[in-house]
């Protein structure tokens, strides 16, 4: 039987696509580099480095479609194609980015993607470019600030994008890699509301029942105590910089979810209310 691969099976999306590929009886081999990592029952998991395709023992013999997140094939996306290839992959769905289009932040993560984009064109395999805004469970980052008090401290609260739910994007991959309408097309995916941070934060807030606020720090104090925190640089500049151009203009709006799935985009006030335990105190 055809597999489908999930590289990056284990984040917002792939975990996603996971589950509505299950419901419809598919085969599934999820890529990760965790041995112990939970998988749905059914899941085969390939476990090795999906940026060191030799790691990759693992790989089904016959695959029919695969899924890509560009953060986790990277460099190595050209050879997971040429493995897929060999063993028949009909489709590749690449997770990439509405920053492609819609040039905003530093100018190397645009090309990471445009990269990857263009690895996948080369490979042969007919593909899918999804290109999202960005995705709704980003807010998950101020969570500890909000379980803390009521309080979001941030940059740029004025900058605006229409979010994404991960469930719309997880639907609009499983049609493009098991059907043939959307080969060879790359659409602009995005959520249905224009919202900068503080509304973002207030919608939160009704979801957990709380009035939360957002406060404008500094760029450079918000990047000092993510990097205080151990995080590296890549974060706070690729935060900061998509943060910035967004508040100067808007980041892109579409319908093209409603139009691809035939039902409304899922709101961000729907995605806080599913998510609303992660924020309660
Ligand atoms: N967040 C956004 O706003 C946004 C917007 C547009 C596009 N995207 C793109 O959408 C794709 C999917 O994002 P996602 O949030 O669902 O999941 P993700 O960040 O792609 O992570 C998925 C999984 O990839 C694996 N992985 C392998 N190598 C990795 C590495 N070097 N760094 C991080 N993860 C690695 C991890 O699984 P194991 O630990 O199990 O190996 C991780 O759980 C990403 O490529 C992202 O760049 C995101």
């Amino acid at each position: 039987m055809l597999m489908f691969v999930l590289i990056g099976a284990t984040g917002t999306v792939g975990r996603q696509v996971m589950d509505l590929l299950l419901r419809r009886g598919a085969e599934i081999a999820a890529v990760t580099r965790d041995p112990a990592a939970r998988l749905p029952d059914g899941v085969r998991p390939v476990v090795g480095d999906p940026s060191r395709p030799d790691t990759l023992t693992d790989w089904p013999r016959r695959t029919g479609g695969v899924l890509l997140s560009p953060r986790a094939a990277g460099r190595a996306t050209g050879e997971l194609l040429a493995l897929g290839a060999a063993r028949g992959a009909e489709r590749a769905v690449v997770l990439s980015s509405a920053t492609v289009r819609h040039p905003a932040g530093h100018r190397r993560f645009v090309e990471e993607f445009k990269a990857v984009e263009e690895a996948v064109r080369l490979s042969g395999t007919p593909w899918t470019f999804l290109r999202c805004a960005d995705f709704d469970a980003n807010a998950l980052a101020w969570a500890p600030q909000i379980r803390a008090g009521g309080v979001v401290r941030g940059a740029h609260p004025g900058a605006t994008t229409s979010p994404l739910h991960e469930r719309d994007i997880a639907e609009v991959a499983v049609r493009a890699l098991t059907e043939d309408g959307l080969a060879g097309r790359a659409p602009v995916l995005t959520g249905p509301d224009p919202l900068d941070q503080r509304d973002k934060v207030r919608l939160i807030g009704a979801a957990v029942g709380r009035t939360l606020r957002f406060e404008d720090v500094s760029p450079a104090r918000v990047r000092q105590t993510m990097l205080a925190q151990g995080l590296p640089e890549d974060v706070p500049d690729r935060l900061l910089g998509s943060l910035a151009d967004h508040a100067v203009e808007a980041g892109p709006a579409t319908r093209t979810v409603e139009q691809l799935l035939g039902h409304p985009a899922r709101s961000f006030a729907t995605w806080a209310v599913e998510n609303a335990a992660a924020f309660a105190g």
